[in-house]
């Protein structure tokens, strides 16, 4: 969703250099559109266009723009297309008052209508532009910048947050309403941000906020208050050990390259935490609940759907998987005091997640264990207990190393609650945890060293194929949805991940000759794969196997290359190792068919709307 970024310093001259530094971190959240409004001698100087931040810099010349303060604003679109006049920032009426948010007005219409009627010039079809105006309008009532943004918190319905300024005055005031912001404190100089990549060029000194708080930033402070009632809290700067240069590609061509690269370092990473001190807790928290409900999307919701996996296998214990937006109507009224919802989400900021926590939290009805990535964020600040991914920044918007990371916490879980219900013995719980803090890490490198060229090789043949299936079967279910998902996002392909039996149910009228079957299958399941395949195989189809190497899956490729063969091990590994050429296949793919898999179109990696 879009990112936002604003600055006040004392004497910088050069502004707009700033926040397109900063403002390029965020391109994750946001790529439709970018605006910059810069504030120099009392003159507020906005321009804004379609594309990226490089893009719009290189067209209107943004980190040329002078002054001392100013709000960048990087836009994925949702209330008007993607146009130059919906890019933000926005002015109010006339040019005194300039802001820009992130989020969703869900009161637009009428909000609108009422503006108009009531004189104010509105003219985009843009809900960042009616914050703008909010505070505008309280801001002719009350001649206080402070109040006047605090006020306009009242007319406006939704989860949002946004930054706003005035020509005429030093401060820039941001509120925080249900979408992310965080700010923090450099030398003689202070910024608000949706996300603290954006915040680290200027400074490590960060201060945290919660929904319904706004702040005012000048160059020496951020003061920070409570929008309710007014009241003035005190809110100290915490310094982060996060590095900047973590959000850096360091070498490779993308992000996404990169994350699929760090799989084994966040294995071994991930590990460490669950190893820790904290591990007891979430234990009990999961073990103390009757009822358990994994929630989460996209990518995030795959990775849920091998943890179901993992807990029936290791732990006998079901897990209930379900899709953000889906969750309430599908399980709200069975969720009772003795339900556990695991919430899991690399940025902690999804929209449809947090709906889940609010249902959850607001009712009574259980406890709430987050898994995300994010720190600082909505989900891990308000669940009752959370689980840190460990995978540091993930910027690439396709998944990867995250996906890997809840996998293994999964897998960790249900064999330390395997052991503690006796499903499994000490020994083999034992076994199972060696063999992801030993040889996962050692394993995903291999896996990568060795399906590297065999996925590029793989790419070159579907060039030009349109539509395909990824089919899984047992502990590659969610992996072959992740597959798929991966290969529509950055290649713009249908491709349907399903189970492999459920394929003759319907969707194999669509096999004609040559037509593309990708089968990620494991030696334990491959007895039954085989007749998924020969279904695809009779019909003239082509199959292409993702799984170890098997003598008797061999005869049914046509050719060396639809064999994606990953190392032998173990089938607890099979769900991390098997996602790695299917992510690479996607990665060199999207490459070839000249996309950027990092920001694919239409897409943000954080989506903060319903
Ligand atoms: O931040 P979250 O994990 O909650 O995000 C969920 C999905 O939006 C995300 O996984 C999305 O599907 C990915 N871009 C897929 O690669």
């Amino acid at each position: 969703m879009c990112g936002i970024t604003g600055i006040v310093s004392l004497n910088r001259e050069n502004i707009g250099e700033v926040l397109v530094k900063c403002g390029r971190k965020l391109t994750y959240r946001g790529y439709d559109s970018v605006g910059l409004a810069a504030v120099h001698e009392g003159k507020v100087d906005l321009r804004k266009d379609v594309g990226t931040v490089d893009a719009v810099d290189k067209l209107l010349g943004l980190s040329k723009m002078k002054g001392d303060r100013g709000i960048v604003q990087l836009r994925w679109a949702t209330y008007g297309p993607p146009t130059k006049l919906n890019a933000q920032p926005h002015f109010a009426c006339d040019d005194s008052i300039y802001g820009a948010h992130n989020g969703n007005i869900h009161n637009y219409v009428e909000y609108r209508r009422e503006l108009v009627e009531t004189g104010h010039i509105v003219r985009s079809e843009n809900d960042g532009e009616l914050c703008v105006h909010a505070v505008d309008k309280y801001y002719e009532q009350t001649g206080d910048m402070l109040e006047a943004v605090r006020l306009s918190t009242r007319d406006l319905k939704g989860a949002f947050s946004f930054a706003v300024g005035r020509a005429d005055s030093r401060e820039i005031y941001a509120v925080k309403m249900g979408s992310s912001l965080v700010a923090g404190v450099g030398n003689e100089e202070t910024i608000a941000s949706s996300d603290l990549p954006s915040i680290l060029p200027v400074t490590n000194n960060i201060i945290y906020l919660a929904d319904g708080e706004m702040l005012a930033l000048s160059p020496e402070k951020v003061e920070v208050y409570r929008i309710e009632d007014g009241k003035r809290l005190t809110r100290k700067p915490e310094p982060t050990t996060i590095d900047v240069h973590a959000a850096e590609k360091g070498g490779f061509p993308h992000f996404m390259l990169k994350e699929i690269n760090e799989q084994p370092k966040v294995a071994q990473d991930v590990m460490g935490v669950l190893q820790g001190a904290k591990s007891d807790e979430w234990l009990n928290i999961i073990e103390e609940s009757k009822n358990l409900y994994l929630v989460a999307c996209g990518s995030s919701y795959n990775a849920g759907v091998v943890g179901a996996y993992y807990f029936n296998r290791l732990a006998g214990i079901p897990l209930v998987p379900s899709i953000g937006g889906q969750f309430e109507s599908m399980y709200g009224r069975a969720l009772d005091e003795d339900s556990l919802s695991i919430l899991v989400s690399q940025s902690g900021e999804t929209k449809d997640i947090l709906n889940v926590l609010n249902l959850v939290k607001s009712q009574g009805r259980g406890k709430t264990l987050g898994i995300v990535n994010v720190i600082g964020s909505t989900l891990m600040f308000n669940a009752d207990a959370y689980i840190p991914m460990a995978c540091g920044y993930e910027v690439s918007v396709p998944a990867t190393k995250t996906y890997f990371s809840q996998t293994v916490i999964f897998a960790y879980l249900a064999a330390m609650l395997g052991e503690r219900n006796g499903t499994l013995d000490r020994q083999e719980a034992k076994s199972i945890v060696r063999m992801l803090s030993q040889d996962l890490p050692t394993q995903a490198q291999a896996t990568i060293d060795h399906t590297g060229i065999l996925a590029k090789n793989l790419a070159k043949t579907l060039i030009g194929v349109k539509d395909l299936y990824c089919l899984g079967y047992g502990m590659t279910d969610g992996v072959a949805r992740e597959g798929a998902l991966k290969i529509k996002e950055i290649c713009y392909n249908h491709c349907e991940g399903m189970y492999s039996s459920e394929f003759k149910h319907g969707p194999l009228s669509i096999v004609t000759r040559d037509y593309p079957v990708i089968f990620v299958t494991t030696p334990e399941d491959s007895w039954m794969v085989i007749n998924h395949i020969n279904e695809v195989k009779c019909r003239f189809g082509r199959a292409i196997i993702v799984g170890e190497r098997e003598s008797s899956l061999e005869p049914y490729v046509s050719n060396e290359v639809d064999y994606l063969e990953v190392p032998k091990g173990n089938i607890v590994l099979n769900p991390m190792i098997d996602v790695i050429p299917l992510q690479l296949l996607s990665y060199f793919l999207s490459v070839d068919l000249g996309i950027d898999p990092d920001l694919p179109r239409n897409l943000s990696k954080t989506l903060t709307v319903d």
